[in-house]
């Protein structure tokens, strides 16, 4: 027997029972969505290279090492899976001409592909919804995005999600920073490792960002681009700020918050646990207002941010807040000729008033399809022999929480199930 094929690593299927928790999710994460006045938005998982390039920066990571390439055979054209979803968002808006009346608040939700090694919590393909402000200046778009983040975590009955944030200023402010940046680092220069000294001239702003335990001393005295932010700037940081405050969120600023894609400035923040290990990071956004101007548009500033859904869920299903929903509520069993073609009327009338039903399908006896019955998470059984079917009758018998079988009329059916489910004894 040849083997089995297998999915890419760090690729994942994601099978019914989680499938499930997903839907769930997503639910919640749509009416929360509505909640803020934010569209829905859907673009392709494959842009042109040159689009993410541009946009998240030549010397990132992501662009560096992390994108699925390829050229299209037909036209020779470079292509790419989406990493992220910021970019493609700001092309279909300028492609499509949102912006040409009013601003925009748009959302989307989907797979992006990296390819970074994978661990827990960091896939190939991962999931994130995305929330993007487009023609918004002010802090209280940033300060209402990190509010709603710290909303939905509350929807979620999720704990331990804690809140850092910075600014990254304007690009002549960072530009002052970095000077100053790579001379202090060139007179360290011994003591950067490989990352470092390669990031020194193209990126030193992520240098730091390292993890690396024996660069700290040398990064906790490196000059602080808070130190060279302008009045503007730190207006707009206050402003997020005493919002927070007003709105009671705590949160801490970090200064060595840069993020990994070049498109930030002023606001950037990331909702950070440490319940999952070393990839902590469930949410993270922030200001982007030269990006629209940068892929061709308009100047328009923006803000936005992404969350990374299997993270979440991980944290949701260890928190232990996720509801167990039934798969369906009516599992219909017949047996007989007869009782086979009531049985689909029934399953069809339940569906008309709304139940989800399964009807039997496969034959079996009654024992064999009462364990099907169990098994499928359903409320109640409803029961169909012959005899039920010439009396144009069903028997119902509860599954989960104990109760007596009874049988009903057709007509009364529908009512009886729903107070089974809702509660109520059975007369
Ligand atoms: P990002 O920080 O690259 O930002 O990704 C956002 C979130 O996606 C991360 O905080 C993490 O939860 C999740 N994530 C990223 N990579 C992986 C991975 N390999 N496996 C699992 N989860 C992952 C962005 O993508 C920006 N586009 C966010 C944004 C929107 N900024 C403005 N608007």
């Amino acid at each position: 027997m040849s083997q089995t094929l297998q999915a890419i690593r760090g690729m994942n299927d994601i099978l019914p029972d989680e499938a499930e928790l997903w839907e769930q999710f997503e639910e919640l994460v749509r009416d929360w969505l509505r909640g803020y006045g934010y569209r829905p938005v859907r673009m392709p998982l494959v842009e042109p290279t040159p689009l993410f390039a541009r946009a998240i920066g030549a010397v990132t990571d992501i662009v560096e090492k992390e994108m699925y390439s390829f050229t299209d055979s037909l036209n020779g054209e470079q292509l790419t899976l989406r990493p992220e979803g910021t970019a493609s968002c700001v092309r279909a808006v300028l492609q499509h001409n949102l912006l040409y009346d009013s601003p925009r608040k748009l959302w989307y939700m989907g797979p992006m592909f990296r390819h970074e090694r994978p661990q827990k919590g960091r896939y190939r393909q991962f999931h994130q919804v995305g929330v993007e402000a487009l023609g918004y200046a002010g802090p209280d778009v940033d300060a209402e995005q990190i509010l709603m983040s710290g909303r939905l975590w509350d929807d979620l009955g999720l704990t331990g999600i804690e809140l850092e944030i910075n600014s990254l200023g304007q690009s002549d402010e960072r530009a002052r920073h970095r000077t100053d940046l790579i001379a202090y680092l060139e007179t360290h220069r011994d003591q950067l490792d490989a990352d470092g000294q390669r990031r020194l001239h193209t990126n030193p702003l992520r240098i730091l960002d390292t993890k690396n335990p024996t660069m700290q001393a040398l990064v906790d005295g490196a000059p602080k681009l808070i130190d060279y932010l302008g009045e503007t700037s730190l207006k707009h940081f206050e402003g997020v700020q005493s919002l927070l405050k007003d709105a009671g969120r705590p949160y801490r600023i970090n200064p060595r918050l840069v993020r990994g894609l070049d498109y930030y400035n002023l606001t950037v923040f990331e909702w950070v646990t440490d319940q999952l290990g070393a990839q902590g990071t469930v949410c993270a956004g922030g200001r982007y207002d030269g990006l629209v101007e940068q892929l061709g548009g308009k100047p328009s500033p923006a803000c936005g941010f992404a969350m990374g859904v299997e993270r979440l869920l991980a944290l949701w299903a260890d928190q232990g807040n996720a509801v167990e929903r039934p798969t369906v509520d009516v599992y219909v069993v017949h047996q007989g000729e007869a009782a086979g073609r009531h049985a689909f009327k029934v399953a069809e009338h339940l569906r008309d008033v709304g139940f989800a039903v399964q009807l039997h399908c496969g034959g079996g006896s009654f024992k064999s399809q009462m364990k099907r019955a169990d098994a499928s998470g359903a409320l109640v059984a409803a029961i169909i022999g012959d005899d039920e079917a010439q009396a144009n009758e069903v028997t119902v018998k509860p599954l989960r929480d104990g109760g007596e079988q009874c049988r009903v009329t057709f007509d009364g059916l529908a009512e009886m199930i729903g107070e089974r489910i809702l509660g109520p004894e059975c007369e």
